[in-house]
């Protein structure tokens, strides 16, 4: 009888040298650096090279990989003219969703899925992902957006596009690490769903697109903005025990932010993003939000309902209070994390191509067998 890993749970479908998750451990590597250096030393840019190019770039490199970035960095009017007719209560990932594909509609070399058309398209889809994202943000207010500053890092660049303020150095420096620390996780279901729609020979827009609409769910990329709205639902860190003592243990309401598939310790992303963004609540004197989250992590850490099931703060815990202090409101939280995924989802579509295997599972069918046919008139 063959055994249902019910959500894949513990299966291994593919071979990757992009990332490794540890989830004993609670240990993350890209192509074996450690999260930890990466986000003390690194660019995004440096991180979106290493995936895609399997090694760090020399400053030669990193200067060319810049400039290829910053080729694609436009944002075509009808762009702007598509995004002022959508609906502006639409949710912020329908939208990037919607404009990734359009991208793929614009773009002639879309179906040429060589690795030098893909690389470019690569190229396009994490240099357009903040431009969309900022664009969108200002936009739906009614606001003109900001063109690209091609002359500042990947970080600096979203958040001026974003407010049109140039941001604070300890601001840039606090979304770069957050956007190291998202770009990529091994096979989480967005990635996925990238390398399913990769595996038929589709086009690498239809499967961002794919990864977009995975991504969009609470259990996965939605989990930051269902996070920050917890937080702001208890308001004040007075309100904290009374939540999780009525909301957490009297009605068993998951708290967002926690659990994970595989780490089955702290994940080590919420242990680096706790200390940024303390450090950045402090910096900007106001640790009220942190205050919040630190107080619900404290709890749930000395209750045995979660430690027993080994149930720890995960990265979308901590980031939401980050990005909530650099001004992004919740229901864009999931389109920064795109913006940092994009380099791994684009990294699995052209590891997939190297030793394509069409992904085609199994279901055991558990229905009925062997039913007479009844005619309508009969039914
Ligand atoms: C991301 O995979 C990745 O790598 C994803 C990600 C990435 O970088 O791509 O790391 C990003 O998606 C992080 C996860 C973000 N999601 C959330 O924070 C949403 C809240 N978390 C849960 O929905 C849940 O923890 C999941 C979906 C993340 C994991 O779910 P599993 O592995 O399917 O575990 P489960 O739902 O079967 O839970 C096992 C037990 C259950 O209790 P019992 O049935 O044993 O009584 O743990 C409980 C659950 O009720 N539980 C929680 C909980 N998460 C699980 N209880 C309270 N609060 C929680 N957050």
């Amino acid at each position: 009888m063959h055994e249902v890993a019910k959500g894949l749970v513990g299966v291994i479908v593919t071979e990757t040298t992009a990332s490794m998750v540890d989830g004993s451990a609670g240990h993350l590597t890209y192509r074996g650096y450690a999260i930890e250096d990466l986000t003390a030393h690194a660019s995004y840019e440096e991180v979106a090279y290493l995936l895609l190019h399997q090694r760090l770039p020399n400053r030669r490199e990193l200067t060319e990989f810049q400039e290829g970035l910053a080729a694609e960095m436009t944002l075509e009017p009808y762009f702007v003219e598509v995004m002022q007719r959508f609906p502006k209560n639409s949710h912020p990932l329908t939208i990037l969703r919607t404009l990734i594909s359009i991208t793929g509609v614009y773009d002639a070399t879309a179906n040429d899925n060589s690795l030098e058309a893909e690389l470019r398209k690569a190229y396009r889809l994490i240099a357009y992902t903040p431009i969309f994202t900022a664009a969108w943000a200002r936009i739906r207010q009614g606001l003109a957006p900001i063109p690209p500053d091609k002359h500042l890092s990947l970080a600096a660049s979203f958040l001026h596009m974003h407010t049109g303020v140039n941001p604070t150095p300890a601001e840039i420096a606090a979304l770069n690490v957050y956007l190291i620390l998202m770009a990529d996780h091994s096979l989480n279901p967005s990635t996925f769903t990238s390398r399913v729609v990769a595996s038929t020979d589709s086009d690498i827009y239809s499967a961002i697109t794919a990864a977009l609409g995975a991504l969009k769910g609470p259990k996965h990329g939605g989990a930051n903005e269902a996070t920050m709205e917890m937080f702001m639902e208890i308001g004040n860190p007075e309100n904290v025990s009374s939540f999780f003592t009525e909301q957490v243990k009297g009605n068993g309401r998951k708290i967002m932010g926690f659990g994970h598939r595989v780490y089955r310790t702290t994940d080590p992303r919420s242990v680096i993003l706790r200390h940024h963004t303390e450090a950045l609540a402090k910096s900007l004197g106001n640790t009220h939000w942190f205050d919040i989250a630190a107080g619900l992590e404290n709890l749930a850490l000395a209750d045995p309902y979660f430690t027993e099931r080994r149930i720890y703060a995960n990265v979308d815990y901590y980031s939401s209070v980050l990005l909530y202090m650099l001004g992004i409101e919740p229901n864009l939280m999931p389109l920064v994390f795109a913006i940092g995924r994009m380099a791994g989802w684009v990294t699995h579509v052209l590891e997939q191509r190297l030793e394509n295997r069409l992904i085609h599972p199994e279901a055991l069918y558990i229905g009925e067998n062997d039913r007479i046919w009844v005619n309508l008139e009969d039914r």
